[in-house]
């Protein structure tokens, strides 16, 4: 298995002195969908702000692709790590949506058509390119959220982190969220995803990491998600579909997909 982010004993204070992250350690495998879940104030937005190098760890390291990150190499992480807040008032900033869109590719010094070419097609993958003209603060938070996440796509990075992507986005929005992820990530890219949506995450990941209280609780694949104690003593609420096929573990086991739960059911009904 190829790594494509390792953090090693991460700790970080705010200036407050709060204790934001507490000796995080964790994986994600190249390629990989994978999901941060938990609670609130876990530490979750916390530490995927370490990830492209906009937070300095107080002890541990984070290493992209097995590079450290430090101040020489600071330029190269942040085009191969394309991270979308959590807060889309914190990330768009320009006058229109285009221009916000265009400020990373106009940074990478490509030439106008390149950029133009990839500003069109992040808008238009976010269903956002009709509103190219309008100013960030005139759109609506779901419409923030797709733009925010379109000037990222325009970056073309390896590893694309997501800090709650699916909030405040309508049932369509999500879908089409989702879509443009496996999309990614089927060109093979790394993708990382913060979400309370465990329902989703059953669906969608293939790397799971549950933090709470600033500590890795968990790490693996999704069946860390069929294990109700444990996402329980998290703060976190079983997947729907764990809740419904629980009672009949020993007979059908617990699907870790709508299809492989259809399959199931199918099975013993015909
Ligand atoms: N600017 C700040 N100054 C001081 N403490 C902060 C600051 N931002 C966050 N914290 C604290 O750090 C801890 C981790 O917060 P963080 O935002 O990383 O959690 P989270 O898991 O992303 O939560 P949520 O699910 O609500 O987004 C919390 O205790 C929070 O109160
Ligand atoms: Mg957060």
């Amino acid at each position: 298995m190829k790594i494509a982010v390792e953090i090693e004993n991460l700790m970080f204070f705010y200036p407050d002195g709060n204790k934001a992250l507490d000796g995080v350690s964790f994986v994600v495998p190249e390629r990989s969908k994978t999901v941060i879940l938990g609670p609130n104030g876990a530490g979750k937005s916390t530490l995927l702000l370490h990830l492209n190098g906009l937070y300095t760890p107080n002890r541990g390291k984070v290493r992209i692709f097995g590079k450290l990150i430090n101040a020489e190499n600071i330029r190269e992480i942040r085009k191969k790590v394309g991270l979308v807040f959590q807060d889309p008032d914190d990330q768009l900033f320009a006058s229109t949506i285009f221009d916000d869109v265009a400020f990373g590719p106009q940074n990478l010094e490509l030439d106008k058509k390149e950029i133009l070419r990839r500003v069109e097609e992040a808008l238009k993958a976010v269903d956002m390119w009709d509103l190219r003209d309008r100013p960030p603060h005139h759109l609506s938070l779901g419409q923030k959220k797709r733009a925010a996440i379109a000037g990222v796509l325009a970056m073309e990075p390896d590893i694309v982190v997501l800090d709650e992507p699916m909030a405040y986005l309508d049932p369509r929005g999500q879908e089409e969220i989702t879509a443009i992820l496996n999309r990614l990530n089927n060109e093979g890219k790394t993708v990382i995803v913060s979400t309370h949506d465990l329902d989703w995450a059953l669906e969608w990941a293939d790397y799971v990491v549950i933090l709470n209280a600033g500590r890795v609780m968990a790490e693996g694949d999704k069946s860390i998600l069929t294990n109700r104690r444990l996402l329980e003593q998290n703060g976190l609420k079983a997947p729907l579909l764990v809740t419904l096929f629980e009672d009949f573990e020993g007979k059908l086991g617990i699907p870790t997909s709508l299809k492989e739960a259809k399959q199931k059911l199918k099975k013993i009904m015909l």
